[in-house]
Parts: C-alpha cells; structure tokens; sequence
C-alpha cells in the first residue's frame, strides 16, 4: 500500500482516538487455565493414571490431583525439578500427596509401562526435544487404547525471521525443528495418534498474562535495559545468565508480535 500523506494526516487523527480506544478493549483472551478446562472436558474417570510429561516442578501435576482426582506420575530429566517437586508435593494434604509421584525420564523414555495410562499432559516440553517422531511414537506406546494426550506448545511463524532463530533457538535450548508446526503433524501421523484438537491459542496467554499482571511489558522493559547496558548484568551474573535473561525476556515478546504462536493439541491413542 503506498503512502498517502492525506489520510496520514487528515482522515487517519480524525479516527485515532476512537480506534485506539476501541483497542484497549480486551479481546478476552485465554490464559493457561484452558488446559484444565480441556481435560474437564475429556471427562475422564477419577483415578485415571496421568502422566505430566517435562514436569518442571510439578505444579500442573499437583493441580490434575487435586482438580480431577487422577494418579499423577510427574517425568522429568532434570534432577533439581524433581527435588523441587517432591518438597512442593510435601505442602499438600495426604489425600493429594499420595496421588502424586515424580520420577525420572524424558519423553523419549517414560518410565512407565506399554498401554498403561489414560492422560499425558506435556506442557511447553517439546520444543526442547531432538526427535518429535521419537517422542509421540513414546507417547503412542504409553497411552492404554482411547487414552488421550493433550500437549501445549509455542510453534516458530512465518513472521519470525531465520536471523531471530537463530539467535533465539540456542540459547534457549530449543530444537528448530521441532517449532515447525508440520514436523509435529508428521510425527503425529506416524505415530498412528488421531487428533481431536487443534487449537491456535497465537497470543492469547500473552495478551492474557499482559492483562492480569504485566509480563509482556516487563519483559520488552528489561529487554531494552540489557541491551542499553549489558556490561552492568554481564558483570553481576555471567555471559550465560545474561543471553538466558535475553533470550527469555524476547520469549515473552514475541508471541506478542505474533513471531511464536501458542498450539493446544487434543489426540487419542
Ligand atoms: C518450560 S519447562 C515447562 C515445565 C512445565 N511443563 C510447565 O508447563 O510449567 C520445560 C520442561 O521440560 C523439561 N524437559 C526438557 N527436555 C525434556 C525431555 N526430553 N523430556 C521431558 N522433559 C523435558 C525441562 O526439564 C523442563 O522442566
């Protein structure tokens, strides 16, 4: 579109308050919380066996006991997770603590036996995995015949440049691969997995976390600090720290910018 000094100058302020007005008007996105909502609707059974894949510090297990009754296996490789999980499992009362249960693994090799669960939750884990076709074909494996898996993560748009990866995916511990939305639909297909669900939630928990608590404005803020003055961090906490805050900070951002886009997955084995 060319430029057109006279709508610039005269049409376009005429409407600039309006429009912009209009534009401070939520969209109602939705946050994290959808996930949950997704699994209500799965319906299933109290003391289902559910994995919570890439687990973290198993808050999201914690919550599929004590919302939905299941028997929660969190798997994760890192060892301090599981530690912190554990101590997190500990604050809740017996009846939650004892359905809840953390071990080592990745997603390639679930510490569980073949056909023996009825939910894996995998959440914001498999951007960091070498071999998706490795990882649903495990999840395929896991899963009892009608036992369903519902995965969260970010997918790489057009809008985010080759130069932007490139200096993003690394540091991150990201597999370029595995942010391209087809690599996920071809594992997917191999592993004889049938999708019910597939849902572009682009920047809703962006706009969402924006909205409750100012995250995404936070994060662009301490962008700009630590680009104007890096010595200053680099100096307090290391090089590595330092492109970690970076890279995490632009993690934030760029789902704003519509360069990531969140991908909510529903499949049934
Ligand atoms: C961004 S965190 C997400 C944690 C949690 N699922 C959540 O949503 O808060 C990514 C997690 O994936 C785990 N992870 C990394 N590689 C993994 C793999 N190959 N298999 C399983 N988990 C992995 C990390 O240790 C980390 O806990």
């Amino acid at each position: 579109m060319s430029f057109d000094p006279r709508f610039f100058y005269d049409d376009y302020p005429r409407i600039e308050g309006e429009f912009g007005a209009l534009s401070d008007v939520s969209l109602a996105p939705r946050g994290p919380g959808i996930l949950f909502q997704v699994v209500r609707e799965l319906d299933l059974p109290p003391d289902s066996v559910a994995l919570d894949v890439g687990c973290g510090e198993g808050r999201h297990a914690v919550r599929l006991a004590i919302h939905f009754g299941f028997e929660v296996l969190g798997v994760d490789p890192v060892q301090r997770h599981l530690d912190l999980a554990r101590e997190a499992r500990r604050d809740e009362p017996d009846e939650i603590s004892s359905r809840v249960s953390f071990s080592r693994g990745t997603v390639t090799e679930l510490p569980v036996a073949d056909a023996s669960v009825e939910l894996v939750w995998c959440r914001d884990v498999l951007v960091h995995v070498r071999s998706l076709d490795d990882a649903y074909a495990e999840i395929a494996r896991v899963l009892r015949p009608g036992g369903r898996a519902l995965i969260y993560q970010f997918v790489a748009t057009p809008l985010l440049s080759d130069s932007e990866a490139a200096a993003l995916f690394p540091v991150m511990g990201v597999v370029p691969t595995s942010m391209e939305r087809v690599v996920t639909d071809v594992a997917i297909a191999r592993s004889g997995l049938q999708v019910d669900l597939d849902l572009d939630v682009t920047s809703e928990w962006g706009e969402y976390a924006e909205e409750e608590s100012g995250q995404a404005s936070r994060a662009l803020l301490r962008f700009a600090r630590l680009r104007r003055d890096p010595d200053r961090y680099r100096a307090a906490f290391g090089d590595a720290a330092y492109d970690v805050m970076l890279g995490d900070s632009l993690w934030q951002v760029y789902p704003m910018l519509g360069k990531l886009a969140g991908r909510i997955l529903v499949l049934t084995k």
